[in-house]
């Protein structure tokens, strides 16, 4: 739903991934035939690559659906790694179980049925990757927690944060979404960008997708001093030639 780039770019990149599998492409076509929200290839490619380039071991998902982002992200763990992911309609959680044993990946997948919020008290982290898929009123008020379970260096992935591009005022003058869910998104972009504890990149890929690492003592906040130092050193540079000559 809700493309940002040109159809013609769109279909390129759709064009372009070679990921996908035949049980993923089986559940994307009966996902559009019953009109179920679920994240696109290009996504699913996304997650997978960042999932797999930080080694990620132990994933959690909020808002399974009927699995599809989640083959995605399971895909990418090792043998003994595990997702997590969390579903609070019971039918749903049935297929998507289903379509995680169809799809090889059983042995690592718990789907767990239940309010999300409720559920997420009781998960113990730490986790390597946080995948933020479920209703967009219940982003702001999960974003602390998530955090807290996310382990330094892990990466908290959410879903829809351009949301058909309304987030952006005068990107359409006839909005078509629900003005709360807007409303709801605009704040949680605001919130994951000012963090303290998170770094922040959106890419405006399908729906958007905010990509935030965690920041933490042991592991990055050395990078950032040395990347404050160098730009410093960038800054005092005397880059002038003609200095150079005197
Ligand atoms: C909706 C939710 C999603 O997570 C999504 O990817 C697309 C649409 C929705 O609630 O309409
Ligand atoms: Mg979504």
């Amino acid at each position: 739903m809700g493309q940002i780039v040109p159809d013609a770019i769109e279909r390129y990149l759709a064009g372009l991934n070679r990921l996908a599998d035949p049980v993923l492409q089986d559940i994307a076509r009966t996902g559009e035939q019953q009109d179920l929200p679920l994240i696109d290839a290009e996504v699913g490619a996304l997650l997978r690559v960042l999932a797999t380039a930080i080694g990620a071991t132990r994933i959690l998902e909020i808002g399974t659906a009927v699995g599809y982002s989640g083959i995605w992200l399971a895909g990418a763990l090792p043998p003994g790694g595990m997702l997590l992911t969390l579903e609070i309609d019971q039918e749903r959680a049935r297929v998507a179980r289903e379509n995680f044993a169809r799809a090889g990946l059983a042995d690592r997948v718990n789907v767990i049925v239940g309010d999300a919020q409720r559920m997420l008290a009781k998960v113990s982290g730490p986790f390597d990757l946080i995948f933020q898929d479920t209703d967009k009123r219940l982003y702001v008020p999960l974003l602390d927690r998530l955090v807290a379970l996310l382990r330094p260096g892990g990466l908290l992935i959410t879903d829809n944060v351009l949301w058909s591009g309304e987030v952006a005022p005068g990107f359409t003058e006839k909005p078509a979404r629900d003005p709360a869910d807007t409303r709801a998104i605009v704040e949680y972009n605001e919130r994951i960008n000012a963090h303290p504890e998170l770094m922040t990149a959106t890419v405006p890929l399908r729906d958007g997708v905010a990509i935030a690492v965690k920041l933490g003592p042991s592991e990055l906040r050395p990078m950032l001093d040395t990347l404050a130092r160098a730009t410093r050193s960038l800054r005092d540079a005397d880059f002038d030639d003609d200095a150079r000559h005197d």
